[in-house]
């Protein structure tokens, strides 16, 4: 019922771990199933130059958490703002009905960690 891009995704996901010097860090979760996930950015000149995930949950969580770090790195962060959760999928080929709340924590996720660089940058600036 997974497509072979999530299968890929899910057995070997790209950009598993954190960055210790992350500017920007957001964790979501997902209260039904439990599932969490954690994404790290470093931030140069509004450019995501790098970015790692800590997903602990069901395999399409990690799939689309691994896909979404391969689509914004090199993004600029406005641009990464825009990524949706459907945007995720698709470039997995799609996911099964059920499993499309899962991608959403992947959206939500990028989403907390341009929030959290946002906010940091006003505490600095
Ligand atoms: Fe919880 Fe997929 S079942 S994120």
């Amino acid at each position: 019922m997974y497509s072979e891009k999530v299968m890929d995704h899910f057995t070997n996901p790209r950009n598993t771990g954190i960055i210790e010097d992350a500017n920007g860090i957001g964790e979501v979760g997902n209260a039904k199933c439990g599932d969490i996930m954690k994404m790290y950015l470093k931030i140069e000149n509004d450019i995501i130059v790098d970015v790692k995930f800590k997903t602990f949950g069901c395999g399409a969580a990690i799939a689309t958490s691994s896909m979404a770090t391969e689509m914004i790195k090199g993004m600029k962060v406005e641009d990464a703002l825009k990524l949706t959760n459907k945007a995720v999928a698709e470039a997995l080929d799609g996911l099964p009905q059920v499993k499309m709340h899962c991608s959403v924590l992947a959206e939500e996720a990028v989403k907390a960690a341009i929030e959290d660089y946002y906010n940091k940058q006003k505490k600095e600036g």
